[in-house]
């Protein structure tokens, strides 16, 4: 989709003309008044029959009928304008893109509020973008879309045209980058799992690096063996599809004194059989998404190798497929780890936490200024926070304030979880030095707490995302399915950096 910038104003030529109004704005909003004239007085009057206030997620539309260029016109609420900010704006643009597709539209105009800030135009086009997004790759015929829209444009009102400003470009730019990283993420998860194996994911990271002059690593089953992750191995040995663990550098360029190093970890479980302690069927087809995390890390480095922040990012994915098989892990196994400790194996379909742990010994040894990982880690996690939010664990008071507060002007929902050192009783073992999964009662606590022994001294982050990474409804970003949920909080903590 090609996206733009442009001067706003009643003459507007579109398939669907949105416009973004306050509730305190509404009354007196020109642009508003201008196409109600050109409407004789309908669009005033329908406001006042629907009772449309500009309701934050209310809509009005009203067809022109060649009274306007345009052939709809459709008024987006964002409630009161003094809480109508950067996630309000995003998700009203995204509106205004699940309606054009709606409509089988193919060009989109979007006004703004007002003169448009840099920050306001790289949320509209990420809004943009996310909105219109659909996974239509295997859809062949008629089950495939008729119209794509093909153009948005980002309408910045005023009396006069005024040229775009630099920092409106540039932040036009930045919002297709991130968009572009969310959309990678999101495909990668609604992928099929015959598809992406941990190799073809490996594939696709190789790519994100060529495209963007990242640094790139993949270890195969036998580099992961001779390295000595025994716990991806064990995790990754009951499938045909071999694991592969996966490091991607980005390092800005020229030195810098205390240039903060970040390193994001993701679960890449390409798919989640459960292993011998096998899943009932119902669902187990959505543990194709269990990759979401190594979704997450890899539509990161997309992002930031177009960004070029003044961070140094490193992405680690431990990619493997959990399958029954003769050659299986069992639960009474134990093995050794990167890090040494000795995991005794109580439930196969508590996999993710083992690969995880190898990743995040492998990364601390970059000594990261901050260790984050995102996993579709536990079930306990959705009985906690429901399907739209994610359970957020740190062991840093400070880190845990800044990374919420991003999480917030990101429109991701994030709750801090407690690390309950009583829970940690649950992780002894008999014979290892480590069990890998103890009381069923606060379980996505007790797998935050199995991957904090792998962590060292770091400071780190556990994003347990296993409810909003995939979703079987709509949300305000995007239709049903992977949503790249962390992204875009990722991203904004950096930028803050
Ligand atoms: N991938 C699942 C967790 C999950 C469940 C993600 C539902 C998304 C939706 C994970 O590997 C798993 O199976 N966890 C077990 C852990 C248990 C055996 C300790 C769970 O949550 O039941
Ligand atoms: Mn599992
Ligand atoms: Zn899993």
């Amino acid at each position: 989709m090609k996206i733009s910038l442009a001067h706003t104003h009643a003459a507007v030529d579109a398939d669907l003309f949105a416009i973004l109004v306050a509730e305190d704005e509404l009354a007196g909003d020109a642009l508003v008044t201008e196409l109600d004239a050109a409407l004789g007085g309908t669009l005033r009057a329908a406001i006042k029959d629907e009772e449309f206030t500009a309701r934050k997620d209310a809509t009005l539309a009203m067809q022109t009928y060649g009274k306007l260029p345009a052939r709809k016109v459709l008024l987006i609420g964002l409630g009161p304008s003094a809480k109508a900010g950067v996630p309000e704006l995003r998700a009203a643009a995204a509106k205004a893109a699940k309606t054009a597709n709606a409509d089988k539209a193919t060009r989109l105009h979007v006004a703004l509020r007002g003169a448009a800030a840099a920050d306001d135009v790289r949320a509209a086009t990420e809004g943009v973008l996310l909105g219109a997004y659909r996974f239509t790759k295997y859809l062949t015929g008629d089950r495939r879309p008729k119209k794509e829209l093909a153009q948005a444009v980002l309408g910045v009102r005023g009396a006069k045209a005024p040229k775009p400003s630099a920092a409106q470009k540039q932040a036009l730019a930045a919002g297709e980058s991130v968009a572009a990283a969310v959309t990678l993420a999101r495909d990668l998860v609604n992928e099929p799992p015959n598809e992406l194996t941990p190799a073809a994911l490996a594939d696709v990271a190789l790519n994100v690096a060529r495209t963007h002059g990242l640094k790139s690593m993949v270890w195969d089953r036998e580099k992961i063996r001779a390295n000595g992750m025994k716990l991806l191995d064990a995790v990754g040995r009951g499938s045909r599809n071999e694991p592969r663990f996966i490091h991607l550098t980005y390092k800005p360029a020229g030195a810098r004194k205390g240039r903060p190093k970040v390193c994001i970890v993701g679960k890449g479980l390409t798919f989640d059989s459960g292993g011998l302690c096998i899943k009932p069927a119902p669902g187990m087809g959505d543990m194709k998404s269990d990759m979401a995390g190594a979704a997450v890390a890899v539509g990161v480095m997309a992002a930031i190798g177009a960004l070029k922040p003044d961070v140094e990012v490193h992405a680690l994915v431990a990619a493997a497929e959990n399958m029954p098989d003769g050659d299986a892990y069992r639960p009474g196994d134990i093995f050794g780890s990167l890090d040494g400790k000795t995991v005794e194996i109580i439930n196969t379909d508590a996999e993710g936490r083992l690969v995880l742990a190898d990743a995040l010994a492998y990364a601390r040894k970059l000594e990261p200024d901050l260790l984050i990982d995102h996993a579709t880690l536990t079930g306990a996690c959705l009985v906690a926070l429901g399907t739209g939010t994610a359970g957020f664990f740190c062991n840093d008071d400070a880190v845990s304030q800044k990374y919420l507060d991003g999480a917030r002007a990101a429109g991701e929902a994030m709750w801090r979880m407690p690390l309950v050192e009583e829970l940690r009783e649950g992780l002894k073992s008999d014979v290892a030095d480590l069990k890998h999964t103890g009381d069923r009662y606060g379980g996505s606590i007790v797998g935050a707490l199995f991957l904090r022994e792998f962590i060292g001294d770091r400071k780190w982050i556990h994003l347990d995302i296993a409810g909003p990474a995939y979703l079987d409804r709509v949300s305000a970003l995007g239709p049903k399915g992977g949503t790249g949920f962390g992204i875009l909080s990722f991203l904004q903590y950096i930028a803050s950096l």
